[in-house]
């Protein structure tokens, strides 16, 4: 049989079994099984400059207790009206006015917030009261009441990302309303957060869920010591991964954080990664090349390292901290975590 022969009956017969809800593999294999991923999104930066003028507009249009949070969520323009940052991961900002409440609620998508100017903030989580100091990370682990109070006199702002994307791909997500008016919600102290702030002990007769870490506050200054302290790895990176403590895993299995610092004159290698990245700028000035595009960043701007997209950063002036959310962990659960360096 001819090339164009077989070509023609087999056209008709993929129209007849398309006409009966059948597709033959061997016309679709190349879009059922890529050769590599290849992400939606270009990487794309979101400056502090243009961010900040917003939020403080926010203030003004809207009141906190006409909306569940005041947030501002940085939506990659490839992906339309989805409002979300990467393919699995939104990232945002949250402003809160002296004395304001974020109302609690609890949902099954895994979130953290990371304190930029939230000084006088504090997150209520599971029972616990965490404060939000400068470089602190609080996590909000699945279906974990949480709600934000500023109890400063002074407006804050802080960083936040979560997995909605990811969970609703899987259309899992589950949402639940608190009570905005139940006072005691907020009447509480640090609880059980203080049988995991003392690092390298623990507590004995404590259990610890194995879902998600049992520690919900990371302090900046904690993190500021071991970042200057840990060694440069081979990628040219200085890293310190929040982990659970008790299992010295990610902090939650689809959210997975880390800090990392810039030395001066130190430029990265080339990597790339099959999980998605979104860098926030916590100190310093850079520059990083991250597939076709190369952004220069300084405090406060948020940037995106799209999936098995190459990177590459480098401080300038000084030494730079970026903190860097990622889905790792669920692509280590998966077992489809690949990294390659040049
Ligand atoms: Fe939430």
């Amino acid at each position: 049989m001819t090339q164009a022969v077989m070509g023609k009956q087999g056209s008709a017969f993929v129209s007849e079994l398309e006409g009966k809800h059948l597709h033959p593999l061997w016309d679709r294999y190349q879009r059922i099984t890529p050769v590599q991923p290849q992400a939606p999104d270009v990487p794309f930066i979101w400056r502090w400059r243009d961010v900040e003028p917003m939020l403080h507009r926010s203030v003004a249009e809207v009141s906190i207790n006409d909306v569940e949070r005041r947030a501002l969520i940085m939506a990659h323009p490839a992906f339309g009206s989805e409002t979300t940052t990467t393919s699995t991961l939104l990232a945002a900002f949250t402003v809160l006015d002296p004395g304001e409440r974020a109302r609690p609620h609890r949902h099954t998508g895994a979130a953290i917030r990371f304190a930029t100017r939230a000084e006088g903030a504090v997150t209520i989580v599971d029972g616990r009261r965490c404060e939000m100091k400068a470089g602190d990370l609080i996590v909000t682990p699945p279906m974990v009441w949480h709600g934000h109070i500023n109890e400063s006199d002074q407006r804050i702002i802080w960083f936040d990302a979560a997995n909605m994307p990811l969970i609703r791909a899987f259309d899992a997500h589950f949402f639940e309303p608190g009570d905005p008016r139940n006072n005691e919600f907020w009447q509480v102290d640090a609880g059980e957060e203080r049988l995991w702030t003392e690092a390298g002990l623990r507590a004995q007769g404590v259990e610890a869920s194995p879902a998600h870490s049992p520690k919900y506050r990371y302090p900046g200054e904690a993190t500021r010591r071991l970042i200057a302290a840990a060694p440069i790895g081979a990628d040219g990176l200085r890293v310190v991964r929040y982990v659970n403590p008790a299992t010295g895993g990610a902090v939650m299995p689809t959210l997975d954080c880390y800090a990392a610092r810039l030395d001066k004159g130190t430029a990265t290698r080339r990597k790339r990664a099959t999980y998605n990245m979104v860098c926030l700028v916590v100190a310093g000035e850079g520059r990083s090349s991250i597939g076709e595009a190369t952004f220069e960043w300084s405090q406060h701007d948020v940037f995106t390292i799209p999936h098995w997209t190459w990177a590459r950063h480098e401080a300038r002036g000084g030494h730079a901290d970026l903190f860097m959310v990622t889905d790792k962990s669920a692509f280590e659960r998966l077992d489809l975590v690949r990294e390659e360096m040049e």
